[in-house]
């Protein structure tokens, strides 16, 4: 994935005409959008090559199972076209590393969660989340996806992965995060939700963003 702006937008709409319209408009602000459930479960996987048009897609269906169940899904959601898969870490370096391999051959990206950005990530995963980047970095994953609400673990984060892989960062706005400040702590891209598509004007939120995080990138 190319960096120009910084920003990625996740779009949690469940209506496709919504879905088209907000990416219509903020096309020109986001490095890639990246759709989940609600979207896909509502309008189907056809979303993803529509979308596909205004923007690379990162599909966050955070993959969680064995090896090859993990590869027949990634097979599955490449096969629609998006660029980039968002899987869960915790499965451990076998289920990862079957990710990997077919999005290499595939020329696509893997994306793997450490530590998650809301509160309850504290009760499990953040014990783990340094261990899980360690495995990414030695799986060769693209990147890893930790928490704008704790830009000081981005920080650690960073150090485990060094240079090679990519830290995508979601937390920004209505979960209280700061663009500039997880840029700086060491993010790549902020991934941006609610703060983008339920506002009256969403190319100027994401511009917004965009111009907060210029001089970091
Ligand atoms: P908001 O509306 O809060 O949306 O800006 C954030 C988006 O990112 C997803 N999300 C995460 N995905 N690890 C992930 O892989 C995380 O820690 C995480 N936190 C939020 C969320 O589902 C929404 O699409």
């Amino acid at each position: 994935m190319e960096r120009k702006t910084g920003l990625i937008l996740a779009l949690d709409v469940t209506d496709r005409m919504e879905a088209v319209a907000i990416s219509e408009k903020v096309s020109g602000y986001v490095d890639a959008i990246k759709i989940g459930y609600p979207l896909v479960l509502s309008t189907g996987m056809d979303m993803i090559s529509q979308l596909s048009k205004y923007a690379p897609i990162i599909a966050d269906f955070k993959v969680a199972d064995i090896p090859n169940t993990n590869r027949l899904i990634c097979e599955q959601v490449f096969k629609a076209g998006a660029d980039a898969v968002i899987v869960q870490g915790f499965t451990g370096h076998d289920s990862l590393e079957a990710a990997v391999k077919l999005a290499k051959e595939q020329k696509k990206d893997i994306y793997v969660v450490t530590e998650m950005s809301h509160p309850g990530a504290l009760d499990f995963m953040q014990q783990v989340g340094e261990g899980i980047a360690k495995m990414a970095a030695d799986a060769k994953a693209s990147g890893v996806v930790a928490p704008a609400t704790r830009p000081e673990r981005v920080a650690e984060i960073r150090k485990i992965i060094g240079n090679d892989l990519s830290i995508i960062s979601p937390g920004v706005g209505a979960q209280g995060g700061s663009a500039s400040d997880v840029i700086k702590a060491g993010a790549d891209w902020v991934i941006v939700g609610r703060s983008i598509y339920q506002a009256e004007d969403p190319a100027m939120a994401a511009k917004k963003l965009v111009d907060e995080m210029k001089e970091f990138i």
